[in-house]
């Protein structure tokens, strides 16, 4: 299998670091490829503009879904960008890891989605706008994996803690971002209370992470709810009779 793995943390000792360390000897040792987008180490370009754009389909005025949609069409992408497609597309899973940096992920690897979820690829895919989305698209078949080390202690994050569950708070990446795409998306791997973990902690957070690195291509995904499976009669919302009673993220996952 291939496996990519998306990293945004340049401090070799962190705690993602040592998550993506371990994902590599694991991987490898089981005779698996790994390819790597460490993003700091690259100096990825975080921020998405013009520049992306070398060959304007418009001049005049800046479309970034217009110029996205040409320059993916006709190969007029920055060789960064392609780069990181042609890596996403080789992968069977994909794992991403970073630090939870205000609720969400640190600008350099947002900065990679937006630049790298092109038009034609990863939305509008087939230039049918949103017809295959959600469990559709390019990425269908591959595997997905948030690793998130989290400076907050677990009950922060608990069903009724203060700052929300994790889970609920990367909605907007595992659902609307990676199973968006069409990819599966496996529950969310995190490692709170992570700045002051001690060796105990880091040994217990070690072996958990082994045991889900094993489990990549056997655990069940996310039951996101797929946008043609009947679901949402009218593609934009659900049916009356599925998930009765809930709304907000929860009505978007099976057995709610
Ligand atoms: C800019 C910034 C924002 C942060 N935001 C959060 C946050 O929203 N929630 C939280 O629990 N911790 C937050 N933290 C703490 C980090 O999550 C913590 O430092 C990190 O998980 C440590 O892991 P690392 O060794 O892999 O960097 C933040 C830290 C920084 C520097």
């Amino acid at each position: 299998m291939n496996i990519l793995l998306v990293y945004a943390q340049p401090e070799h000792t962190s705690v993602t670091r040592h998550l993506v360390d371990i994902a590599v000897e694991v991987f490898t040792g089981q005779g698996h490829q790994v390819e790597q987008s460490d993003l700091y180490g690259m100096e990825w370009k975080a921020v998405f503009d013009g520049d992306d754009f070398p060959e304007r389909v418009n001049p005049a005025r800046l479309s970034f879904i217009d110029e996205s949609r040409h320059a993916f069409h006709h190969g007029c992408q920055t060789p960064d960008v392609s780069e990181e497609q042609r890596k996403v597309l080789a992968a069977d899973a994909v794992i991403m890891l970073f630090p939870l940096w205000w609720f969400g992920m640190p600008a350099i690897m947002k900065g990679w989605i937006e630049r790298v979820w092109a038009y034609g690829l990863a939305y509008g895919y087939q230039g049918k706008g949103n017809a295959h989305r959600y469990g559709e698209g390019a990425f269908a078949g591959k595997r997905a994996l948030l690793a998130v080390s989290v400076g907050g202690p677990e009950q922060d994050y608990s069903p009724r803690g203060i700052n929300g569950p994790l889970e609920q708070l990367l909605f907007p990446v595992t659902h609307g971002t990676l199973f968006y795409t069409g990819m599966e998306v496996l529950p969310t791997f995190a490692v709170y209370g992570s700045g002051r973990i001690d060796t105990d902690a880091m040994a217990q957070t070690e072996a958990r992470w082994r045991q889900r690195l094993n489990a990549m291509f056997v655990e069940e995904p996310i039951a996101f709810r797929r946008q043609n499976s009947g679901d949402y009669p009218d593609s934009h919302v659900l049916a009356d009779h599925v998930s009765p009673g809930l709304s907000g993220m929860a009505a978007h996952i099976a057995g709610r």
